[in-house]
């Protein structure tokens, strides 16, 4: 289902727990960012056997999380099941090169080593992650559903509302435009005996809507665009800021989203890109748009005296 229900009492321990963890983030004088990461997934049938998705990996928010925590902020990481996770994307896909890198020592308390050259980046992605976790840095919230991404993001919004402008949302998910109300879904597995399948979808509310004017009025917004038109991509960018009055817009485009973005915003243009020095370097994208965004919350955050001086 897309329409926003009533919270159900798992959105309203969601709600409950993002708001003690940020509490604790705010007393530790640190900012808060909400990502949002990975793809939705639709369902065709009410006892669902087939679902619509989408491209996303994921990539994108594990790797602005990383970045975030690292520049100081407490994360809260709302990511679709099984997408990529900070740090963990260090380690190889399941499969044998990653069972061949493990080993068993034998004993009466049998032990799994790892080969640390099959896994280049995992020690200082470990050391990093442990970090994050004994500082309480990363909150991991996780969804599957498009009803259950819109709840939880109202409730985590809801949440990190009373930090007022140092809660940053990085609304990096791809979020299906597209749903099936519960009341025309057909129960069972639909038949291929029935012939070729037409479906009508509607539309799912745009969720940045509801974010801005009433979840958190104050938080600084950045939401994300993607286009395979690359013609169209800043105007479109440039009509959501409009439409929702946020701050900022990622705009990218699908094949070039690794190496190159548009950050726009009301009044500019910044095309942040990686240099072929750079990609050699293993620089990552998401360095310089975190860096960016930062920058760009830190003036939000002066424009707005009051509410700073509760905070940090
Ligand atoms: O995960 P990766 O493989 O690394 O790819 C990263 C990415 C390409 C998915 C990411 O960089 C990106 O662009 N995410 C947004 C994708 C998108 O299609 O957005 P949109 O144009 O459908 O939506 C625009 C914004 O509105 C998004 O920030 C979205 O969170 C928000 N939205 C969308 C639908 C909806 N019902 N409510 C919303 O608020």
């Amino acid at each position: 289902m897309a329409e926003l229900l009533p919270p159900t009492p798992a959105e309203t321990e969601v709600e409950r727990r993002v708001r003690a963890w940020a509490e604790v983030q705010r007393a530790r004088g640190k900012r808060v960012a909400l990502v949002t990461s990975g793809g939705t997934q639709v369902p065709l049938e009410a006892r669902a056997v087939r679902f619509l998705e989408n491209f996303s990996s994921g990539r994108r928010g594990a790797a602005s999380a990383e970045r975030l925590v690292q520049a100081g902020y407490g994360v809260c990481f709302l990511h679709r099941a099984r997408s990529v996770f900070p740090w963990a994307r260090a380690l190889p896909p399941y499969g044998s090169s990653l069972l061949d890198a493990l080993r068993v020592e034998a004993g009466p308390a049998p032990r799994v080593t790892a080969d640390v050259d099959a896994f280049p980046g995992l020690v200082p992605a470990l050391q990093a992650y442990r970090r994050a976790k004994d500082e309480d840095a990363l909150l991991p919230v996780e969804f599957s559903g498009l009803g259950e991404y819109l709840g939880l993001l109202r409730a985590a919004a809801r949440a990190l509302s009373p930090l007022g402008s140092s809660a940053m949302f990085y609304l990096a998910a791809a979020v299906s435009d597209f749903y099936i109300p519960a009341s025309e879904m057909p129960e069972h597995k639909i038949q291929s005996v029935d012939g070729p399948l037409q479906i009508t979808m509607k539309m799912v509310p745009k969720m940045l809507s509801p974010l801005v004017k009433e979840w958190a009025p104050e938080a600084f917004v950045i939401s994300f665009k993607l286009e395979t038109n690359p013609s169209i991509l800043v105007d479109k960018a440039r009509q959501a800021l409009e439409k929702y009055r946020h701050q900022v817009v990622v705009a990218n485009v699908l094949d070039s989203r690794r190496t190159s973005v548009m950050v726009v915003t009301r009044d500019s243009e910044m095309q942040l890109s990686l240099s072929d020095e750079e990609l050699t370097q293993g620089v990552e994208i998401e360095e310089k748009i975190v860096s960016h965004l930062e920058s760009r919350h830190t003036a939000f955050m002066e424009k707005q005296p009051l509410i700073r001086k509760k905070v940090i």
